[in-house]
């Protein structure tokens, strides 16, 4: 008898035939995200469970998971997985890092530029019928990154990657990583001074307790008028009701790829803002990086379901247990 894997996602068919070679798979087929009911139910007895961010994975899956031997998600960021809760049961979670960094990246320039330069507003306002009059001298004016203090949030892989785009611009970077870290060309400073100074802040550290509205009402407010947010991380390093209110005012701009709520509820503030730049949660988006992610997700699937060590483990403390 094959093991049992539960899919927490909608999938190719190819993916599920492949994973059907070695498993008996329980997939998930609708593309709106399944719900914890419905996972809780597929558990008990499951030996893998292969998910993504949409499917938040709780102590109680965790516990009706009796015969669970490894999560593997798709995706780099575990703050949808209780990993201590994980880590208790001696479940090791697979995740994808490394072959999103480039990608991610790359998106936050862009959301960078699109705000600074009016790139999707200016889209819309022709969309719109409002070019009647040829080149003006002040349309849709915007501000130059070459001359911006552009400060990053978190030196992991993808804020790296950022500092190296970012070298090309010949800006001033500031960085604040929670160890502190040097990166060639830019100035390390303190978190507070780091959005009071910048006129581009992008985030870039995992979602922790720790980071958690990372900026803040206080540190928003703190930045100059007319600088901008720019968020590839998650949605809750934000305060978003205070992010909202800053950009409703027009002191501050924001360029954003998640969310607190993905997907962002229809009648959102955001939605009315000129001054914002929506991503629905595009940051690893390219073929190849998706490819590279579920490539990834599958090695750790196939090792923790055959007992041997994860080799992209986000919780490596559950093989130095003793004994
Ligand atoms: C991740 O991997 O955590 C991204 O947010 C989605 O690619």
């Amino acid at each position: 008898m094959k093991p049992k894997c539960v899919v927490a996602l909608a999938l190719p068919n190819e993916l599920l035939a492949h994973l059907a070679e070695h498993y008996e798979v329980l997939p998930w087929t609708e593309a709106q995200a399944i719900s914890e009911a419905e996972l809780v139910n597929r558990l008990p007895g499951a030996q893998g469970l292969l998910c993504t961010l949409t499917s938040p994975v709780t102590p109680a899956m965790i516990e009706v998971a009796d015969r669970l031997k490894v999560i593997s998600t798709i995706s780099v960021g575990v703050d949808h997985i209780d990993l201590l809760a994980a880590s208790r049961a001696a479940i090791p979670v697979g995740h994808t890092p490394g072959v999103l960094v480039d990608s991610t990246a790359d998106l936050t320039l862009a959301l960078m530029l699109a705000v600074t330069r009016r790139v999707a507003e200016a889209d819309r306002w022709i969309r719109a019928g409002h070019w009647t009059d040829g080149w003006q001298s002040d349309l849709l004016l915007g501000t130059d990154i070459s001359q911006a203090t552009i400060g990053i949030v978190g030196l992991g892989p993808i804020g790296e990657a950022v500092v190296t785009r970012l070298k090309g611009f010949g800006c001033r970077v500031l960085t604040w990583n929670r160890t502190p870290k040097q990166v060639a060309g830019t100035e390390p400073v303190a978190l507070d001074a780091l959005f009071a100074q910048s006129d581009i802040v992008s985030l870039h550290t995992a979602l922790t307790e720790e980071t958690t509205h990372i900026a803040n009402r206080a540190r928003l407010a703190s930045m100059p008028s007319g600088s901008s947010l720019i968020n590839t991380g998650r949605g809750l390093l934000v305060d978003e009701v205070a992010l909202i209110d800053e950009v409703q005012s027009g002191r501050l701009m924001a360029g954003l790829d998640v969310f607190v709520n993905e997907p962002l509820p229809v009648d959102h503030p955001f939605k009315r803002l000129n001054n914002v730049v929506m991503l629905p949660h595009l940051g690893s988006a390219t073929a190849s990086t998706r490819d590279a992610m579920v490539a990834r997700a599958l090695d750790n699937l196939h090792a923790g379901m055959a007992g041997q060590r994860v080799p992209f483990c986000a919780n490596p403390e559950v093989y130095e247990v003793d004994g």
